[in-house]
């Protein structure tokens, strides 16, 4: 199913960051390969002695270096000057990395303090006062959608067999690994290796994780995805089979969507490291916490809330532009940004509609439940929101009887044609037959063993008669 994420991820990548879009890869790969020549006609052999012996990365890390670049392997920086790209005469493929060849990744050292003035605190700091919301949201896929990459958050596989993704092409691959507590994806192209930490995860895992690291205040994404079904390690969305792909930056866009906050320096990708605020917390819907939690602590006995909005309060339009935020299709966010918007706000204020977008079409990665819903006759005729399905405070995911018995809270079982048909089996499962899941190709991940694609609910409710064959036939197995 992953696929559909991972072609918009695609998509949002190359719109987000021209000079990555401009790179003419074939011929990066043409300079490098006749420079890479020239270099290998020294001494190739004499070279690959010496790295053998140097071999122990982690040794190496230890005095903050990386295993150094063998002569016979060619490196240059890339034309935009933001990357190295690194290259043998006898393949078209490569690395590209933003830091240079035989050195490590080097993160921000911390700066202090992590407030911000939008008053964003993070989840943590409602749990005092609500601990029965926070002790199920704790569990949802918007509290984990972004975490710090601890070993026991990594959902994939750092040992054993499964820990190695190979590439159609056996001089580069790919180890996931563990070392003193953090997670790597360990490079070997040739002979030469080197180790990029994971530190953030982003994908709460349900479909996939991919991985972030920080370079400086620059935050790039690793090769290596992911993806749960069926539990392996793949080629990040968009990345070509077989180059080692370092360089690629994370654009405000994704932290936009899969953080509660992150405070954007420059572009494409430099961030204040200690401003993130990881999981998209409580705030996203309910606007930032910071004078709620200081009215409430000074005001102990005060039953009323205060500077705080309930999003089914408001009317249905602004309540669905709330999960519009994230929810909808491609949208180019308005300045100061994605972060300036409060529940109440209308999202044209903050964001611009793109030119030549069927703002229905189904073009996931976002798989836009907003539009998609809003054909819906259900929609259309009753004052349904997102809320009538969802309770944005615990994990149901796959519970389809309890979604099933929210239809119900509408409609009647002898309302389906199907009601005689299924009997008493039919209000386990509404959502099958009439939201049936879609894999589109606007969404696809490319792995060793052919495409993937990851399908998503489609929130067009409506009478799908392929969708009930397809159940019935199940059924009958
Ligand atoms: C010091 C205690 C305290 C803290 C901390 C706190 N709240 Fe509240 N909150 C209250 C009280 C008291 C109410 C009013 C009674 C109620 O609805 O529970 C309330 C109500 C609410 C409501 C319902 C508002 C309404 O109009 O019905 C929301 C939403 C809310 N809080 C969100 C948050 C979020 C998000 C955080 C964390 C950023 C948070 N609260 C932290 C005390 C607190
Ligand atoms: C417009 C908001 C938006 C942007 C921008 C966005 N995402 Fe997402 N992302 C989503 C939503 C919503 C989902 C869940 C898809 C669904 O269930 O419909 C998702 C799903 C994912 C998943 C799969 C999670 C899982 O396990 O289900 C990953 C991984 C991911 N996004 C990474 C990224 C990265 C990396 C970027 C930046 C290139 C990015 N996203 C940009 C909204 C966004
Ligand atoms: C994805 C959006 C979203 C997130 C995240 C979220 N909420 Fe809510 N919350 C809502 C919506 C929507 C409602 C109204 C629900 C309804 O009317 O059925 C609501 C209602 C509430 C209420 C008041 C009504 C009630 O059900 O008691 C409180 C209190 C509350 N949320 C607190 C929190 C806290 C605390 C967190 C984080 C631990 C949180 N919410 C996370 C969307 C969200
Ligand atoms: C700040 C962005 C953002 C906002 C606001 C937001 N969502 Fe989400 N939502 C996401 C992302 C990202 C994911 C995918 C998380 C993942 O799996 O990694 C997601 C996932 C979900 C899921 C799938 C959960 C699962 O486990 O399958 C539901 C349902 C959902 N959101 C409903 C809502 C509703 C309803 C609202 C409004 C009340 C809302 N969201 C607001 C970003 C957002
Ligand atoms: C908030 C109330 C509400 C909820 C919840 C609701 N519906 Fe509806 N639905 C309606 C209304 C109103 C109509 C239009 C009148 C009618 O056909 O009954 C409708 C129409 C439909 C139709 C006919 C569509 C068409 O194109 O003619 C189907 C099928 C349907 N609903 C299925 C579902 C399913 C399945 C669920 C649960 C996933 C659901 N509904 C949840 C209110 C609701
Ligand atoms: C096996 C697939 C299947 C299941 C399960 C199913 N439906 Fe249906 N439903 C259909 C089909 C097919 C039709 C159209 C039947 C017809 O035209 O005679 C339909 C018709 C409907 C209609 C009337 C649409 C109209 O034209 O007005 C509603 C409302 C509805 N279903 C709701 C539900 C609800 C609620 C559930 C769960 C309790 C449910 N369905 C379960 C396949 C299914
Ligand atoms: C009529 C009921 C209904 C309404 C209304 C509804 N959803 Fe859903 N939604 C579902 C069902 C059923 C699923 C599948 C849940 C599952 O199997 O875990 C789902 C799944 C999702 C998912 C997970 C995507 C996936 O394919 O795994 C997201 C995200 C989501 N809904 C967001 C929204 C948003 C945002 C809204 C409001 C625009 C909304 N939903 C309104 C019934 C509804």
């Amino acid at each position: 199913m992953n696929r559909n994420v991972f072609i918009v991820l695609a998509a949002l990548l190359a719109l987000f960051v021209f000079w990555w879009s401009s790179q003419d890869t074939e011929s990066n790969n043409v300079d490098i390969a006749s420079l890479a020549r020239e270099k290998a006609r020294k001494s190739a052999a004499a070279e690959a002695e010496a790295i053998a012996v140097q071999s122990d990365l982690a040794t190496l890390a230890k005095q903050g270096k990386g295993q150094p670049l063998p002569d016979y392997l060619a490196t240059d920086i890339d034309p935009s000057g933001k990357f190295w790209l690194v290259g043998h005469p006898a393949v078209e493929f490569g690395v590209e990395i933003p830091f240079e060849p035989g050195n490590l990744p080097v993160p921000k050292s911390r700066q202090g303090s992590k407030k911000n003035a939008a008053g964003f605190l993070g989840a943590d700091s409602c749990r005092e006062c609500h601990a029965d919301k926070y002790e199920t949201f704790v569990e949802t896929a918007h509290h984990r959608t972004s975490r710090l990459a601890s070993l026991d958050e990594i959902s994939g596989p750092l040992q054993g067999s499964r820990n190695r993704m190979n590439t159609l092409h056996p001089e580069i691959g790919f180890e996931m690994l563990e070392r003193d507590e953090v997670a790597y994806q360990r490079v070997s192209f040739f002979d030469w290796q080197f180790e990029v930490p994971m530190q953030l995860i982003m994908g709460s895992s349900k479909m996939a994780e991919t991985y972030l690291y920080w370079h400086g205040d620059k935050l790039f994404q690793l090769n290596c995805t992911y993806l749960s079904e069926p539990n392996t390690w793949i080629n990040s969305p968009g990345y070509l089979d077989g180059d080692a792909a370092y360089a690629r930056p994370i654009q405000s866009g994704c932290l936009d969507c899969h953080t509660t906050y992150a405070e954007f320096r420059e572009d494409p990708n430099h961030f204040s490291p200690d401003s993130l605020i990881l999981g998209i917390s409580c705030e996203r819907c309910h606007g930032p916490g910071q004078q709620h939690v200081d009215y409430h602590h000074a005001h102990p006995s005060e039953k009323k809330s205060q500077h705080m909005t309930v999003p089914s309060k408001l009317s249905r339009e602004r309540e669905m532009d709330v999960c519009g935020q994230c929810h909808t299709g491609d949208k180019a966010p308005k300045s100061p940004g994605a972060f300036g918007f409060r529940p109440g706000d209308s999202l044209d204020d903050h964001y611009e509609k793109l030119e030549g977008y069927d703002e229905s079409s189904n073009t996931v990665h976002t798989s836009n439940q907003i539009a998609r819903l809003a054909l819906s006759a259900c929609f259309e005729e009753s004052d349904m929101a997102c809320v009538q399905c969802h309770d944005p405070h615990k994990n149901e995911r796959g519970m389809t009887q309890i979604f099933s018995q929210r239809c119900l809270k509408c409609h009647q079982e002898k309302q389906c044609g199907m009601h005689e048909t299924l009997g008493p089996k039919l209000k386990e499962n509404c959502v099958d037959c009439h939201m049936p899941k879609r894999a589109t190709e606007n969404l696809r991940v490319e792995t060793v063993s052919g495409q993937v694609f990851p399908p998503l609910r489609d929130h067009y409710i409506r009478v799908d008669q392929q969708a009930t064959k397809q159940f019935l036939d199940a059924l009958q197995k």
